[in-house]
């Protein structure tokens, strides 16, 4: 069974009804919140979900897929608690925003595939709006400063870990802080120059390949935002030759493969061979060129 396919991980998802510990502003309409999820906490690997929704309630009816940020262990180092970044945007996240301590929530994890664990002289990761969230769990990995998964894959497979950061402007910007403790070399781009580099972040990553060429490093990008954002990174990988990753967004309903409503148009064999691939136990990881944008 290959490691990027989802039934790798399949055996150690749980269901799981817990409470709200944390629920914190992070930035402009984003949210992080914390809850016990030991056994999701033990065996997630980097880029994986879990859908969550309120307990004991039909408001909204449908869980939500939420990359994990982060996982904090006890003191004996054992992982215990898993942190969601969030944008409040519709009905559920403004329900999760509302919501004091204490709030029972149910999820069900960790789903998807995950990034790979290919070893790198330096890894790009590439993040717009709210698609920083599966990147912190990613770069400590690859800097080999947190392990995950059970000890199923490698940990500090790149040497180097960067991030390319943007948002539409600065209050945006969210968990920027966690990245820089993480160690990572963070740029930060916004559309109205409030902060960073006033360009686009596919724009920034064109230029660091460029600056890179002839450095000998073998370089992997993963990236995660809106879709045209990541068709530029994609595109930018595939002129310099460069092994990258995307994180999907499309929506879900049940996480499990069931119902088909998450598919994305993913290339089989030749560039005019495709098929739909439902992104939650496919995905939501796919190597970019293969991709239909
Ligand atoms: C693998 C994966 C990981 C994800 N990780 C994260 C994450 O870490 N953080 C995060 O914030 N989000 C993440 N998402 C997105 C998340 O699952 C939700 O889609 C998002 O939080 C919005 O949910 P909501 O209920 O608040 O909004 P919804 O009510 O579902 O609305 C979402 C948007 O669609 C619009 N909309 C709703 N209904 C309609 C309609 N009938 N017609 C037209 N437009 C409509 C709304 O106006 C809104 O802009 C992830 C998604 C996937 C698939
Ligand atoms: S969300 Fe139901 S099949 Fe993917």
């Amino acid at each position: 069974m290959s490691k990027l396919h989802a039934d790798y991980y399949a055996d150690s998802m749980q269901q799981i009804s817990t409470s709200l510990v944390r629920n914190d502003q992070i930035g402009e309409g984003t949210y992080r919140i914390r809850v016990a999820a030991e056994s999701i906490a033990r065996t997630l690997v980097p880029g994986q979900f879990v859908m969550i929704r309120m307990t004991g309630t039909n408001a909204p009816l449908i869980g939500r897929a939420l990359a994990v940020y982060d996982v904090i262990c006890d003191e004996s180092g054992a992982p215990v608690w898993i942190d969601l970044v969030y944008l409040k945007k519709g009905t559920f996240t403004t329900v999760l925003a509302e919501s004091p301590l204490g709030t029972q929530v149910t999820l069900w994890g960790p789903l998807g595939n995950g990034f790979a664990d290919r070893s790198c002289d330096r890894l790009i990761m590439v993040a717009g709006g709210i698609g920083q969230t599966p990147m912190l769990l990613l770069g400590k990995e690859a800097m080999g400063t947190q392990n995950f998964g059970d000890d199923k894959r490698q940990h500090g497979w790149s040497r180097n870990v960067e991030l390319i950061y943007g948002a539409r402007r600065a209050s945006l910007l969210a968990g920027v802080e966690d990245f820089e403790k993480a160690g990572f070399g963070v740029t930060l781009c916004t559309d109205d120059g409030s902060t960073g580099q006033q360009r686009l972040v596919p724009d920034v990553l064109r230029e660091r390949l460029a600056e890179l060429a002839h450095s000998g490093e073998t370089i992997r990008v993963a990236t995660c935002g809106p879709e045209i954002m990541m068709e530029k990174v994609s595109e930018a990988c595939q002129e310099a030759g460069i092994d990258c990753q995307v994180s999907m967004e499309t929506p879900m309903a049940c996480g499990i493969g069931i119902c088909f409503s998450c598919v994305a148009q993913v290339r089989q064999d030749g560039p005019e061979e495709w098929d739909y691939k439902r992104t939650c136990v496919e995905g939501p990881i796919f190597d970019a060129d293969q991709i239909c944008w």
